[in-house]
């Protein structure tokens, strides 16, 4: 928990557009600012952010709320992680509450135990006899260096089941930490500590602040599993780290690599292509492309050649492009994966691979190769589908410009006219757009009619209560007056006239944080509710906002509605209402 004042000084110094300026290009729109939306792909702004009352909405995703709901949303944060990472920005200390501090302090002996745990991993694998197969594998069987094992600080862990927990609790580590952070396993039968990484290379994980956060351990042979690698912990989630980032995080204003191995990191960074990295043995994470995007807006995704890793590298293209990172793939070949590749190209495998970077396929090109794959040319009947497939990814392109080269370059390899594949496709384009325009059509009328509404999950039942409810709320959320007089008890009305849970709760937050004098600070509700719910309370204030119509009678009107549907229905919602009426229909 962090005390009210420091909130109110965070938020302070944190201002909305400057903050939400170093993610979104912002342009002056009337007396606010509007951009491209971060949070959905988009090519016209609908992303606006009003200085008055310091929110952001996107008029296409839904997507709005306050400071912190923006950093939340954008970094990927809890409440209170986006609130430390704001007053780090602003320069602020949050002084701990003792349980922070306790936690703090865990954290803090878990990282010293990785750090620890590296070094005794490190110094095992210097050791003449511990350490004489495993230095044989790295030197011999993979090719390493004195220099390249020392900068990743490769290990090994001796195959004991106590060398590293007897060397762990000497240093005054407890079973249970290391059983935390995952070194150790703890028996079932005798319920003692055993090591978890045994007879095992060690590849220390490292985050971009330079702490220890977790390992990997790969077997000398071909037992099974090849690698085992650390759980989730808490100073480590795997979704959220890349292999070798505090590495490439300063070489990356060009572009990242994304491998899926350690050793193919390695070997790249020992060639001299110091800005790769490695997914933690997963696919890669929305979390992660994320990441990348925050060091770079090019990546050239470099996975195993086979039919999997090609796969694979489609579905990361498909991730990164969400996140606006221009991809691209490389395949290597002759070899099953980059550190394979650089290896049997010896002396030329710097340039070999340079080369592979430089000729790497855009998402495009990788599209078409791959439906190009599936198809035989010389086929009529084919060529037909392939053409058709073509179109249908073609169309998606939005530039017209970008379009209409694609275009060229398909027919060539089609080996159909430009021009037949270029009318196909615009017609393809034109229907594609008709389509979304539709869906979101039928969307926003699904939402007025209070179905599939995810947020307010009580509105379907009762949309005349519900919308009364939306326009009592717009209205106190836009003017705190009206809040002060219920408060009051001047206008009547209280909690038990809600009927929906949502508008209820935020009925019951806008009261608790209205003081006397009608000073209201809508970042308070972030506390309360989810970055989604804080995009339907500012929806709820905004399209009031854009209403002429706002005047005290309106709320009367809406107040009236609510509590006549209430006492109308008691309980029934419509659609029990519609059964009953026909009920009462067959009765007859
Ligand atoms: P690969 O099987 O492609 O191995 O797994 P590799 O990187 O080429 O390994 P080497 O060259 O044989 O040493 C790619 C990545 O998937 C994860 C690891 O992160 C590995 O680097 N992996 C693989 C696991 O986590 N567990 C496994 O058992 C295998
Ligand atoms: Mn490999």
């Amino acid at each position: 928990m962090i005390s009210p004042e420091i909130v109110e000084e965070i938020k302070f110094r944190s201002d909305i557009e400057d903050v939400i300026a170093s993610y979104v290009t912002l342009k002056h729109a009337g007396s606010n600012y509007n951009g491209l939306c971060p949070f959905h792909n988009e090519k016209t702004p609908s992303f606006t952010v009003f200085r008055a009352s310091k929110s952001f909405y996107c008029f296409g995703c839904g997507a709005g709320g306050d400071v912190i709901t923006f950093i939340m949303k954008a970094e990927n944060l809890t409440y209170v992680e986006a609130l430390e990472f704001l007053a780090k920005r602003a320069g602020i200390t949050i002084p701990l509450s003792p349980e922070q501090e306790r936690e703090g302090i865990r954290r803090e002996k878990l990282l010293a135990m990785n750090r620890d745990a590296a070094k005794f991993f490190h110094m095992s694998l210097n050791d003449e006899k511990t350490g004489a197969t495993a230095r044989d594998y790295l030197y011999k069987k993979r090719g390493l260096s004195k220099a390249i094992i020392n900068r990743f600080g490769l290990g090994y862990a001796p195959n004991s089941f106590n060398a590293l927990s007897d060397y762990l609790r000497a240093r005054g580590y407890t079973d249970e930490e290391m059983a935390i952070g995952f070194l150790c396993g703890v028996s079932k039968k005798t319920g003692k500590n055993f090591d978890m990484f045994r007879n095992r290379v060690m590849f220390p994980i490292i985050d971009v602040s330079g702490n220890v956060i977790a390992f990997g351990g790969r077997v000398l042979d071909d037992s099974v599993p090849k690698y085992l690698n650390s759980s989730d912990t808490p100073v480590f989630k795997k979704s959220r780290n890349l292999f070798a980032l505090n590495f490439a995080k300063a070489n990356a204003s060009e572009r990242l690599i994304l491998c899926e191995g350690y050793m193919d990191v390695i070997a790249l960074h020992a060639a001299g292509f110091e800005n790769a990295v490695a997914t933690l043995g997963t696919a890669i994470t929305p979390e992660q492309s994320r990441i990348m995007a925050k060091y770079t807006k090019k990546v050239i995704v470099s996975y195993d050649s086979d039919e999997a890793g090609q796969r694979a590298a489609s579905k990361a293209l498909s991730l990164l492009h969400e996140v606006g990172i221009d991809g691209s793939v490389l395949k290597v070949v002759g070899a099953k994966d980059p550190d394979e590749f650089i290896r049997k190209n010896g002396d030329k495998g710097n340039i070999k691979f340079k080369h592979l970077l430089d000729n790497s396929e855009s998402r495009f090109d990788f599209r078409l190769e791959s439906i190009l794959k599936k198809y035989d040319l010389a086929i009529p009947d084919q060529k037909l589908r392939a053409s058709t497939e073509v179109c249908d990814m073609l169309a998606d392109i939005y530039s017209n410009v970008e379009r209409e080269l694609a275009c060229s370059a398909a027919a060539a390899k089609l080996g159909v006219s430009r021009e037949s594949l270029k009318t196909d496709t615009e017609r393809a384009h034109r229907r594609k757009n008709k389509e979304a325009e539709r869906d979101t059509k039928r969307k926003i009328i699904m939402q007025t009619a209070g179905f599939g509404d995810r947020i307010n999950t009580d509105a379907a039942k009762n949309k005349a209560a519900s919308s009364a409810e939306d326009t009592i709320l717009g209205l106190m959320l836009l003017y705190p007056e009206y809040t002060i007089k219920v408060k009051k008890g001047e206008i009547k009305l209280t909690q038990d006239d809600f009927f929906t849970a949502f508008n209820k709760k935020i009925f019951a937050k806008i009261l608790d944080l209205t003081d006397e004098t009608g000073k209201f600070e809508f970042g308070m509700l972030g506390e309360e509710f989810s970055p989604d719910e804080m995009g339907r309370i500012t929806e709820l204030r905004i399209r009031r906002e854009k209403l002429t119509l706002n005047s005290e009678d309106i709320l009367l009107d809406s107040i009236n509605k609510l509590k006549n549907e209430n006492s109308s229905t008691g309980e029934l919602s419509d659609i029990e209402k519609i059964l009953a009426r026909k009920r009462a229909d067959t009765e007859k």
